[in-house]
């Protein structure tokens, strides 16, 4: 299969790097902005790219909602496989993709949008097939849960920990979405539409780790307490709620206890009361296996569906606890 990549930030170079391992996929050329436009098998015109006859696959890395939200319609318009990791445009736009894709023979993959490298949304497409989810939660956002420990741990500063952060790869280019608590809430209304099988009914935005201060950090050490931003979500008959915000948490707690380079969840319904996940939720190589394992289900002709055709309404009364610090 031919394949085209569009953007090459952090992702998408490690896209390039695992494309190249796979037998049978070839990267045809990569779509960046006009800076690169001298470079040898770069490409501006994404439209054009897209729509090639020759092209299969589809890798979307680019961040932010333009050029990605065209060229991602174009590409399930001509038929293609896309596979993305853009939360910020999957978020608003999943029932479009899902439609598109089916209405023109092609699909939309998104494993690598929510978690990174962990396969969080594959186990919920899969758990929920079977019964109705009563909710999930976790750490979604790799930045935030390196500077949290680093702030309780090493008692560093936000701004320190957060150019860290960045070093590391972990952050986005501009870091205001890790901590405003907006890459969590996009993680967050995907997981629910894919969660409950419904469309997006919206979701009230989040509090992120920005305002923590010192003396919060103090705050929880004296109730032997540890601080992680959360996303929580229920389920019950037909509505859903979320909230998303630093939670104070007991040691012992699942959460509390993840190491500061990894994401981590829980997903609940009654058969099997909770399963967890946790691993690499951002990084490089993390992040670009996931897609690259998206990429081998359209080879082999395994990929999940994504159905969304319930409409559940969100209900804010459904949570009791907003964990507000
Ligand atoms: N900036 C994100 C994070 C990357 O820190 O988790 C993965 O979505």
């Amino acid at each position: 299969m031919q394949a085209v990549l569009l953007g090459y930030g952090t992702v998408g170079k490690g896209v390039e790097k695992l494309v190249n391992t796979v037998d049978g996929l070839d990267m045809k050329a990569v779509f960046v902005l006009p800076e690169f436009e001298d470079l040898p098998y770069f490409s501006n015109d994404g439209e054009g790219l897209v729509t090639d006859p020759d092209v299969d696959v589809v890798f979307e890395c680019l961040s932010g909602t333009e050029p990605s939200n065209t060229l991602i319609r174009k590409a399930l318009e001509a038929g293609k496989h896309v596979i993305t990791s853009n939360k910020a445009t999957v978020a608003p736009n999943l029932e479009d993709y899902v439609k598109l894709a089916e209405e023109n023979g092609g699909s939309i993959q998104i494993e690598a949008s929510v978690a990174g490298g962990i396969p969080f949304l594959d186990a919920v497409l899969k758990l929920q097939k079977l019964e109705d989810l009563n909710g999930f939660e976790g750490i979604f956002n790799g930045t935030s849960n390196y500077i949290l420990d680093q702030m309780q741990k090493e008692g560093q500063d936000l701004s320190t920990a957060l150019r860290d952060a960045q070093a590391m790869g972990y952050a986005e280019a501009d870091p205001t979405n890790d901590v405003e608590g907006m890459d969590v809430w996009y993680k967050t209304v995907i997981t629910n539409m894919l969660a409950y099988n419904t469309k997006n009914d919206g979701l009230r935005k989040p509090l992120g780790i920005s305002k923590l201060t010192p003396e919060d950090i103090a705050l929880a050490r004296g109730e032997n307490k540890v601080i992680r931003h959360i996303s929580r979500s229920v389920q019950k008959d037909g509505r859903y709620a979320s909230v998303i915000a630093p939670a104070f948490l007991n040691r012992d707690d699942y959460l509390a206890n993840v190491p500061s380079n990894y994401n981590a969840q829980l997903i609940y319904a009654d058969s099997f009361d909770k399963i967890g996940l946790f691993g690499q939720g951002a990084g490089q190589m993390a992040t670009a296996q996931a897609m690259l394992a998206n990429a081998l289900d359209t080879m082999e002709g395994t990929e999940r569906p994504i159905r969304l055709d319930r409409n559940l309404k969100q209900d804010d009364s459904l949570i009791q606890e907003t964990w507000l610090v």
